[in-house]
């Protein structure tokens, strides 16, 4: 329930609140200004490998506000203010990336050659369970920071490393988020409800190969094996899976 007056006690996501609040740029914090130094071969194909990640931006605004009421109603009020700082992040990075296709003038990879990625829209909508959609959330987060990790080495000294830097900031801090609402839920949750965390973690990894099938002939353009990217996220997902105790 909302409440006029509610307690605030978890410091730590206070801190990480003030952290966003403190952290947020506009789209003049980057010198966009480069774009020609890279080809138009390279262009293309960063034009594509990026189509599932500018919808999976919006994928998270829609997360984050889908997940807020149910925080309040639960008391969470630290967590329902962090949330609000983190779907300005979200919101940030979806207008980032409609500019730059601007500037490229490319367009996304059409919906027909990547059915697949409103599948992982679709998974991760498929349930209104709170700690879920964290767990999803986290999930995106740290394919957030491979892609745009890999993306940066890729391009260091253009807009391209500048942009994904600048993200990879942000996203830092909403996994943070994560590890925090989920250390503090996970060990109240049974252990069928476990379960279906890994359930949705293995969905979302088969709907993620495909789509690495789909952009791997632009993905190779940047010598980038669509397989090392997804092995390297699995490893790190499961870190993740062993640190949050997830499996027990
Ligand atoms: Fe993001
Ligand atoms: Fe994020």
């Amino acid at each position: 329930m909302i409440r006029v007056n509610p307690e605030l006690t978890d410091e730590q996501l206070l801190r990480l609140f003030d952290k966003g609040t403190l952290g947020q740029w506009t789209p003049d914090a980057i010198d966009w200004g480069d774009a020609d130094r890279i080809s138009s071969e390279k262009r293309h194909a960063v034009a594509q490998i990026l189509t599932p990640v500018y919808l999976g931006e919006q994928t998270a605004m829609y997360g984050i506000s889908a997940v807020l009421p149910d925080m309040l109603n639960h008391g969470f009020h630290e967590e329902a203010l962090y949330l609000s700082s983190m779907g300005l992040d979200e919101g940030r990075h979806f207008r980032n990336l409609h500019q730059l296709y601007r500037i490229f003038q490319e367009e996304p990879a059409s919906r027909h050659r990547i059915p697949e990625m409103f599948r992982y829209h679709a998974r991760l909508l498929s349930h209104k369970d709170s700690t879920e959609w964290i767990w999803g959330i986290l999930i995106s987060d740290l394919f957030a920071k491979h892609f745009y990790g890999g993306l940066h080495d890729r391009f260091p000294d253009t807009l391209i490393g500048r942009l994904a830097r600048r993200t990879l900031q942000d996203e830092a801090r909403h996994q943070a988020f994560s590890e925090r609402y989920l250390e503090k839920r996970i060990p109240t949750m049974t252990s069928d409800h476990k379960m279906q965390l890994l359930s949705l973690r293995n969905d979302l990894f088969r709907v993620m190969e495909a789509i690495g099938q789909r952009l791997k002939d632009s993905m190779l353009t940047l010598a980038w094996e669509p397989s090392d990217f997804l092995e390297e996220l699995f490893a790190d997902t499961e870190r993740w899976v062993n640190r949050l105790n997830i499996s027990q």
